[in-house]
């Protein structure tokens, strides 16, 4: 059980090594990382005893940028027929669990590997559950069971307070119809992933105004309108007709990276292709100059060092807010729905 399993978005394997090396050195968690290109995991081999319980203790798992999800354990082979028995007699071993959740990885080989899981699931979970090795308790850790193949699973773990919101990471939203474009899935993606549910009515809530730039043709924007927000959509281009009807959005043609509201708003919104360090001195000047008091911003990362890159702009938004004394949560993904690039949440605390 210690080898750290953990899934990402194919092509970002080495931002994944990148990170949980650094993260395993600075608690001083001895091993390595590796990850085949486009696999869509990587995992983390701990070579000291307890090394991955520690690794999942220490860490929190929304605080990393680039895994989906994570377990700890280990790759078994599975025979041909009879897997059932060979997954109990490894579970032997573990503690009892109170939830289970198949997985694959999110490549082609996964997608298809995904139906065998849907059919063994069911005759799995009753085995499971009849020898006393699944009882539901969410209080009790989740089996993770990740498939390489029909015939090699990782037997993993994970805490459920400290893993992701969904299976492999990947939330199932259903794209709304009168939605402008595909990216309105983006912020409310966001919404899952940095509010937890039980605040949304205070902190998106009807009575609230919002900034969107590069807001056409108006992904985002909907889903500030969505809430009953008042949005003031800033963008060159065209937005839905169906938006502007609603009354509740104001569409200026001007620069995103110039134009500032009078008043403050509850909420600014960016979604801009630009360099990433350009829309992260936007978060700056929007959260640290007391314009919003949440913001969702995409850094789109097009460059060789992503992980290196954005640890670099994460640090350099906490540096200046600390040097202004300015209390501010920051919280960085890379969601199921973001391509090359990664959203980040700020909030301020001091207001
Ligand atoms: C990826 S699109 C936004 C899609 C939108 N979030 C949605 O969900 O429909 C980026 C937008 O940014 C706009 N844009 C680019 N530079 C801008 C700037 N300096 N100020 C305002 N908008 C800008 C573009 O016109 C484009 O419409």
């Amino acid at each position: 059980m210690n080898t750290l399993l953990l899934h990402c978005r194919p092509g970002f394997e080495g931002e994944v090594c990148a990170e949980i090396s650094e993260q395993a050195a600075l608690i001083g968690v001895a091993g390595y990382a590796k990850g085949k290109p486009a696999s869509a995991y990587a995992e983390f081999v701990c070579t000291e005893p307890g090394g991955g319980e520690r690794l999942m203790r220490e860490l929190r798992f929304e605080r990393l940028i680039f895994p989906r999800q994570w377990a700890r354990g280990e790759f078994v082979a599975l025979p041909e027929s009879d897997r059932i028995g060979v997954l109990l007699q490894h579970l032997a071993e573990l503690p009892v669990f109170g939830s289970l959740w198949l997985e694959v990885f999110d490549t082609n080989d996964g997608k298809e590997l995904s139906n065998f899981c849907k059919k063994f699931e069911g005759p799995l979970r009753k085995a499971l559950t009849k020898a006393g090795r699944l009882v539901e308790d969410a209080g009790k850790p989740r089996l993770l069971l990740t498939f390489r193949s029909g015939r090699e699973v990782f037997v993993g773990m994970a805490e459920t307070g400290n893993q992701a919101l969904w299976p492999m990471g990947i939330p199932r939203l259903k794209f709304p119809r009168e939605a402008p474009s595909r990216s309105t899935l983006k912020l409310e993606e966001a919404w899952h992933q940095f509010i937890p549910r039980e605040q949304w009515e205070t902190r998106l809530s009807g009575d609230m105004t919002g900034v969107d730039l590069g807001a056409s043709p108006g992904g985002w924007t909907y889903q500030l309108v969505r809430r009953g927000m008042l949005v003031t959509a800033v963008d060159n281009g065209p937005m839905a007709e169906s938006l502007m009807d609603t009354g509740l959005v104001t569409h200026l043609m001007v620069d995103g990276f110039v134009w500032k509201p009078r008043q403050p708003v509850d909420w600014m919104v960016c979604d801009i292709v630009e360099k990433p360090a350009r829309n992260a001195a936007l978060l700056d000047d929007w959260i640290g100059g007391g314009h919003c008091r949440e913001a969702v911003v995409n850094l789109k990362l097009p460059m060789k060092q992503r992980y290196a890159e954005v640890k670099r702009l994460l640090q350099r938004l906490e540096d200046g807010f600390a040097e202004r004394r300015i209390k501010v949560s920051i919280a960085c993904k890379q969601l199921y729905h973001d391509r090359e690039e990664v959203t980040c949440h700020l909030r301020r605390l001091d207001r």
